[in-house]
């Protein structure tokens, strides 16, 4: 990573993919400390893409300190699933909104997990009041076949062009006919049945022992627990139920949204008899 400059001569922060492309992401200037630990980070153990600099979850002082003049994108996940299920919260998005607003940046979201309905909104940042101008979409997208795949608003495309990412199977017309399968699926009717199944799963498993806290929305949950998670996974396994963890202590709770209400009830009862 190279330091940012206050040179004029640099090129201006990119307000479109195309830009993005183009000046390239080795040059996200951060200030000393914050770059001394990101580059720690990655040279001590990820293989990570350069130039790229962490904020600290919902601490925005930490975001003002990633960001800078040639910051090209600021990427969230609206809901963290593998760092144990950490939703964002309003004021983090909105500071986000406004740093890339004021640095002409871009604001991506990673909707790979809590994309296509999974939080009881066809995309999760409904509920955060910010619009980005760039999603990815995978997981539930094709109901279990790979896809991914990229949105932009409009406006934001700039030189980035179909083509330009490509992928040996994208497109292919299988798992395609999959994804529009499953968007002819995805209406308000299911939204609020997964809304209402995910309030049912959080209200229940916070009555539970064991469980210390219950985080996020719709049919994403974690369920943080006083004891490490595998043990209470594999008891629910030889009941019959899969259950997820995400981290150490918490179990991830990411059922079918079209699972039937007395199929859950039952994997919640499996989930409260192995706790109690
Ligand atoms: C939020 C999010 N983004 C990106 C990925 C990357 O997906 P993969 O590398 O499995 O294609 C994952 C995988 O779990 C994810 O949860």
């Amino acid at each position: 990573m190279s330091a940012a400059g206050s040179d004029s001569t640099q090129p201006p922060s990119p307000a479109t993919l195309g830009q993005l492309r183009d000046s390239g992401w080795e040059s996200v200037p951060v200030k000393d400390e914050v770059r001394r630990n990101a580059v720690a980070r990655i040279s001590a153990d990820e293989p990570l893409v350069p130039g790229v600099v962490f904020a600290q979850t919902n601490d925005v002082p930490s975001l003002d300190a990633a960001v800078g003049p040639r910051t090209g994108c600021i990427l969230l996940e609206p809901i963290q699933g593998e760092g144990g299920i950490h939703p964002l919260t309003e004021e983090f998005v909105a500071a986000a909104r406004a740093l890339a607003d004021e640095l002409g940046a871009l604001l991506l979201f990673d909707e790979i997990q809590t994309g296509v309905g999974r939080t009881g909104t066809f995309f999760a940042f409904e509920q955060l009041g910010v619009r980005p101008d760039s999603v990815t979409l995978a997981k539930g997208l094709a109901n279990g076949l790979p896809i991914g795949c990229l949105l932009v608003a409009d406006g934001r495309t700039g030189a980035f062009e179909p083509g330009d990412h490509a992928s040996t199977f994208g497109g292919n017309p299988v798992t395609s006919a999959a994804a529009l399968a499953v968007l002819d699926e995805i209406g308000p009717e299911l939204l609020n049945e997964v809304a209402a199944k995910g309030k049912t799963t959080h209200d229940w498993l916070e009555a539970l022992p064991g469980v210390v806290e219950v985080r996020g929305r719709g049919l994403m949950i974690g369920a943080e627990l006083d004891r490490p998670a595998a043990p209470v996974i594999d008891a629910c396994r030889e009941h019959g139920v899969l259950v997820g963890s995400a981290g150490q202590k918490v179990l991830r709770i990411t059922p079918p949204l079209t699972i039937a209400p007395p199929d859950l009830e039952h994997g919640l009862s499996v989930l409260s008899e192995v706790l109690a």
